[in-house]
């Protein structure tokens, strides 16, 4: 990790008020139905479960896992696929959640992937959206907590080299020369 500083970027109040918001929506627009929430490891974790305490449906939960980052602050460029799924998604109202769409190459390889199982529908929640890097433009987020500028972000679930996760904010890192 390089020597850096951290700032605030959206507060916690701010991003918990977005997420509710979020919430309203999904729980509108899947009424009557049963949501199959599916998180990506790591990073969306606390994204869904903010999401899921305010949608007001019957609601089940799974995890999948897949980077497409190193250790540094720019994305490899290669998708690592780590951990499937442990339920089948054939039938079911499929909402995958993700914390950040960057260049979109984890879900521009992912979504394919799913939809091939035939899910009854499948959207995307992403906690944030930084349009300006994307080099896959057909990613889209259905529910986008905030678009942001092309700066390295951490907390809520985001991460620089596994730490700051647990920040109840989102913060950007400004890194120090030399
Ligand atoms: P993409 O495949 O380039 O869209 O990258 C998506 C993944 O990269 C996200 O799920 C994050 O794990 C990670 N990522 C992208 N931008 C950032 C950032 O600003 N901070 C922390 N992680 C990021
Ligand atoms: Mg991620």
């Amino acid at each position: 990790m390089k020597k850096h500083n951290l700032k605030t970027m959206i507060s916690e109040e701010e991003v918990e008020a977005r997420i509710k918001e979020l919430a309203q929506q999904i729980t509108q627009d899947y009424t009557g139905k049963t949501l199959h929430m599916v998180g990506i490891l790591k990073g969306s974790v606390p994204f869904m479960w903010t999401l899921a305490r305010y949608i007001k449906l019957p609601l089940t939960m799974d995890f999948i896992s897949c980077s497409s980052y190193g250790s540094g602050t720019t994305s490899s460029g290669v998708v690592r696929f780590n951990k499937d799924l442990d339920e089948a998604i054939e039938g079911k109202d499929v909402l995958l959640v993700e914390d950040i769409i960057d260049t979109g190459r984890t879900l521009s390889y992912l979504v394919p992937m799913l939809e091939q199982r035939r899910p009854n529908s499948l959207k995307l929640a992403s906690l944030l959206d930084k349009p300006s890097r994307r080099v896959c433009p057909e990613v889209q987020a259905d529910y986008c907590g905030f678009q942001i500028p092309d700066q390295f972000v951490v907390g809520y679930g985001l991460d620089y080299d596994q730490c700051y996760r647990n920040l109840p904010y989102i913060g950007y890192i400004e890194i120090l020369e030399g």
